[in-house]
Order: structure tokens, then C-alpha cells, then sequence
């Protein structure tokens, strides 16, 4: 999966097509792959992740950042995000979804902090690649892009798109209109 996640991760942020006035949220950041070019093209960034290694992390590296007040890292769940609502233009999410409780109250809450008319982008390598690789099912929970894409219309998104460079390559982005 490592070989493959920076590739994915700006071909997710490509999807994301931000403009310089956006707000945008990472929902698990992680070692913080696409923070720097989410910083360097949308008005403000901001991160959740449940680990509070990677958040203290994130704000030591993105310090200038967020001190400008062009970036904030906070430690919260998909299922209970940190931020009002309406709050961003732009949420990504890659590689997460195999650890989310729930997609529908992780979609539910994406949802709700975008604004009207908002993209959310996910990014995962899909059940059938996951289950070739043999994760661990106690850690990871596969999830068909089938699946997905009814999560995010259950959720109320329109517009759901399946993506990925090439038809053999071994993940794929999700694309939603809010
Ligand atoms: C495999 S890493 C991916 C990191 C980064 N997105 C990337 O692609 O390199 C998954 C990250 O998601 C975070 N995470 C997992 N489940 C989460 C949840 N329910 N809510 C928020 N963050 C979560 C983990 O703490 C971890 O930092």
C-alpha cells in the first residue's frame, strides 16, 4: 500500500480542484502526505485525525502555517468532527475508510461541515486489491467502491463518481458534489 500512497494522495488532491479562496479539510492526514500542497492552494487548512501523535506532529511542521492562521490540526473522529458546520469547500479523505466505524455517519458528518455545493474526494485501494494483499480484518475493514458510492448518495451527495488514472490501476478516488 506505502508503494502506492503518494501517488494516490496527489492524484486525490488533484480531484479536489482548489481554488486559492477554498477551505479545505483533511479527515486523517496521517504523516501529513498532502498537507503541503493543500496549504500551498486553498485559503485554509484543516486537519482532523484520531491519533494525537499525528496531530501534535502536524502542528510542529505546519507551525508557520498555522500560526498565519492558514491551518488547524485537531485530534476528533470522522464520526464526530471538530468543526462547525458549512465550514469548508473541500474535504479529503485517503486511505482512512478502512477504519471508520461507520461510512454512513462518517459521510454524514463530512456533509454536514461542507458547504452547500462542496466536493468531498476519497481515496482507498478497493476491497477486492485489499482482500488480494491480505490485510489484517481485525484492523481493516475492506470496503467496495460499490459501497461507497451508496454511502455518499445514502448521505444525500449527488454527482458520485468513480476515478482512477488507468482502469489497472489498484486504487481509485470517489468524487461527491455536497
Ligand atoms: C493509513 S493512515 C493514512 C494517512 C494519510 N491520509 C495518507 O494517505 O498517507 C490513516 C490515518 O487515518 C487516521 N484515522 C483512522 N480512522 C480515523 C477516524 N475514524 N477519524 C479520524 N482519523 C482516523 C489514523 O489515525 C491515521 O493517521
Amino acid at each position: 500500500m506505502n508503494r502506492h500512497n503518494a501517488k494516490l494522495n496527489s492524484y486525490a488532491v488533484r480531484q479536489l480542484e482548489l481554488t486559492p479562496s477554498d477551505r479545505v479539510l483533511e479527515v486523517g492526514f496521517g504523516g501529513g502526505v498532502s498537507l503541503p500542497s493543500l496549504i500551498a492552494s486553498a485559503a485554509f487548512v484543516g486537519g482532523v485525525d484520531r491519533s494525537s501523535d499525528m496531530v501534535r506532529r502536524a502542528k510542529a511542521i505546519f507551525s508557520e502555517a498555522v500560526s498565519a492562521g492558514r491551518a488547524d490540526f485537531r485530534e476528533g473522529s470522522v464520526e464526530e468532527l471538530p468543526f462547525e458546520a458549512s465550514s469548508f469547500e473541500r474535504v479529503c479523505t485517503v486511505n482512512t475508510i478502512y477504519f471508520w466505524s461507520s461510512l454512513d455517519a462518517g459521510f454524514a458528518e463530512i456533509r454536514r461541515v461542507l458547504s452547500p455545493g462542496g466536493r468531498v474526494v476519497v481515496g482507498f485501494v478497493p476491497k477486492e486489491r485489499m482482500d488480494f494483499m491480505r490485510m489484517p480484518a481485525d484492523i481493516f475493514t475492506s470496503r467496495a467502491p460499490e459501497d461507497v458510492v451508496a454511502a455518499l448518495r445514502k448521505a444525500g451527495f449527488s454527482d458520485v463518481r468513480v476515478e482512477r488514472p488507468e482502469p489497472t490501476t489498484p486504487w481509485n478516488v470517489i468524487v461527491a458534489t455536497r
